[in-house]
């Protein structure tokens, strides 16, 4: 059976990444978390000091080249670990120290050229399922399959700050639920790739439903396209 590419796009905190690792595994292809390289260069840019006093980032552009970005299968949780320059990056990519800036890096445009370019080979053989904003409508507008993932910025909000707190992060659910607003208007306003629902991606509320729902359809969808091929 021939291999298809599926595009998973959404909010921030829709449970894209759960429902396409989760996809990925069950149907043996490669996940990529777009988000995560997204967030590994807001990284970079938070320990070479790269932001001013304004707020603003300055001087990422011209040390783009020496940035590497690479995922690695870690053995023992079974899924791939983000890397920065060959350091293991994870669980720093993850705090609200990095979130809070990511929107900001993700709208410059030399750094999408950057990562859009890198991701396009990565699933360059198809068999892949990846996750982001502009996955459907940029990096692969042929995918097969795209779904665009939406649920209300409360319960995003609730299922962030749980996940956060459950690691062990000291925030507030009113710090979260900011975050998560201003990341949604970061992310649909910016000029170059906006988040947009792409004309042919099924829109995918879940707001009140359970993983074990969203998954059973999800596979649905992604088993009578592959059927089809
Ligand atoms: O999916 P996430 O929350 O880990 O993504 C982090 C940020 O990166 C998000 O605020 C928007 C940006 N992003 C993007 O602009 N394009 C992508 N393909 C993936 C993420």
């Amino acid at each position: 059976m021939k291999k298809i590419t599926i595009a998973i796009d959404g909010f921030s905190s829709t449970g894209k990444s759960t429902i396409a690792k989760q996809l990925a595994k069950k149907l043996n292809y490669v996940y990529v978390d777009t988000g995560a390289m997204y967030r590994a260069v807001a990284l970079f840019v938070l320990n070479n000091g790269l932001i001013n006093e304004a707020g603003e980032v300055k001087n990422l552009v011209e040390k783009l080249p020496e940035i590497t970005l690479n995922f690695k299968l870690n053995e023992e949780t079974g899924n791939a670990d983000t890397y920065l320059n060959g350091e293991n990056v994870e669980k720093e990519i993850r705090t609200l120290r990095v979130s809070n800036v990511v929107s900001m890096v993700a709208a410059i445009s030399e750094v999408r050229k950057k990562l859009v370019e890198q991701q396009k080979k990565m699933g360059a053989e198809k068999g892949v399922v990846m996750d982001g904003r502009d996955i459907g409508t940029v990096v692969f507008p042929d995918a097969e399959l795209k779904l665009f993932m939406t649920a209300s910025a409360k319960t995003r909000a609730h299922r962030r700050y749980k996940e956060l707190v459950d690691r062990g992060e000291e925030v507030t659910f009113d710090a979260v639920l900011k975050n998560v607003q201003e990341r949604d208007h970061l992310d649909s306003n910016r000029e170059d790739s906006p988040l947009i629902q792409a004309e042919t991606a099924i829109e995918f509320d879940n707001s009140d439903m359970g993983l074990k729902e969203q998954f059973e359809r999800i596979y649905n969808f992604a088993l009578r396209i592959i059927e089809k091929q």
